[in-house]
C-alpha cells in the first residue's frame, strides 16, 4: 500500500461510527422481548450534542411507542441488549453488537417518574447504577465486556431503591474519535420500569440531562490511544 492510500484507510477507520442500539430487556436473564417496554432509535446513528435534549433518551423513536411498563424488583438484575440494528440481532455480524474496534464505557442510569410511559423526558432527576469503563488490570473497555457478552450489558437495580415508576437510560459511548468535542459518539435508549422496592428506602443523588456531560467533564474529550486508566463521565454510581 503507498503511504497516502495507508494514510487514507487510518483516517477512515478513525472515523468509523459503532453504530449499536439498545433495544430490549432482560430482567433476572429473562428478555422481555425486543422494543417491548423500551423507546427505540429508529436508527444507530450517535448522538454527539452534548446540549441537546437528544442525549436524554436518543430521538427519531420508532412508534409505535411501547406502553409497556417492565415490573422489576429492587435488587433484581436488570440487562440492556444492544445490537448493531434497531431491529435487534439479526444473525451473525463482525459488528455486532458493536464495532470491536471501537471503545469506550457503558453506563446504566435511573430517573424517578410520575408514569414510565410519559412521553416528557426533560427536567428528570438522574442517579447511576451501574458503569463499565477501563478495567485497569485486564484493559477490557466496557464496550469489550459488551461484545464478549452478545451485546447483554447487566447491573443491578440498587436494593434500598423507593417503589414507583423508573425510566432506565443505558448508554454506551464510543470514544474513537474523542480527541476533541464533539466527537465521542453516545448511544442510548430508555426503558419503562415499575420497581418495587423496600418500605425504608435511600434516596440517591441526582444529575441532570442534558447538563451531567460537558466538554469538560472527565472522560468525554478523551485519546484513548494507549491509555492505562481512564474516568467515566458523569456522578459516582449510587450505592445503597
Ligand atoms: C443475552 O441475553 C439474552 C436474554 O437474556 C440471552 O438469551 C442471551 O443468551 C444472552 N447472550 C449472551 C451471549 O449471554
Amino acid at each position: 500500500m503507498q503511504p497516502t492510500a495507508l494514510l487514507s484507510f487510518v483516517l477512515l477507520a478513525g472515523s468509523a461510527a459503532s453504530k449499536t442500539v439498545f433495544s430490549a430487556v432482560s430482567v433476572n436473564g429473562l428478555s422481555q422481548g425486543h422494543g417491548v417496554g423500551i423507546r427505540v432509535p429508529s436508527t444507530n446513528a450517535p448522538i454527539t450534542d452534548l446540549t441537546s435534549n437528544d442525549i436524554i433518551c436518543n430521538t427519531g423513536i420508532s412508534t409505535p411507542v411501547s406502553q409497556t411498563v417492565i415490573p422489576v424488583k429492587a435488587g433484581d438484575a436488570i440487562t440492556a441488549q444492544f445490537h448493531k440494528s434497531p431491529l435487534g440481532y439479526l444473525g451473525p455480524d463482525p459488528s455486532d453488537p458493536i464495532d470491536p474496534t471501537n471503545k469506550g464505557p457503558v453506563i446504566a442510569y435511573l430517573a424517578k417518574v410520575p408514569s414510565a410511559t410519559q412521553t416528557t423526558v426533560t427536567g428528570l432527576q438522574w442517579f447511576k447504577i451501574g458503569q463499565n469503563g477501563l478495567n485497569p488490570t485486564t484493559h477490557q473497555w466496557g464496550s469489550d465486556l459488551l461484545f464478549a457478552n452478545g451485546g447483554n450489558a447487566t447491573f443491578t437495580v440498587p436494593s434500598c431503591l423507593e417503589s414507583g415508576q423508573y425510566l432506565f437510560r443505558a448508554e454506551a459511548i464510543a470514544l474513537q474519535n474523542a480527541a476533541s468535542y464533539p466527537g465521542a459518539q453516545f448511544y442510548m435508549s430508555c426503558a419503562q420500569l415499575s420497581i418495587s422496592g423496600p418500605t425504608s428506602f435511600k434516596t440517591p443523588a441526582t444529575v441532570s440531562f442534558p447538563g451531567a456531560y460537558t466538554p469538560s467533564s472527565p472522560g468525554i474529550v478523551s485519546n484513548i490511544v494507549g491509555v492505562t486508566s481512564y474516568t467515566v463521565p458523569g456522578p459516582d454510581v449510587f450505592t445503597c
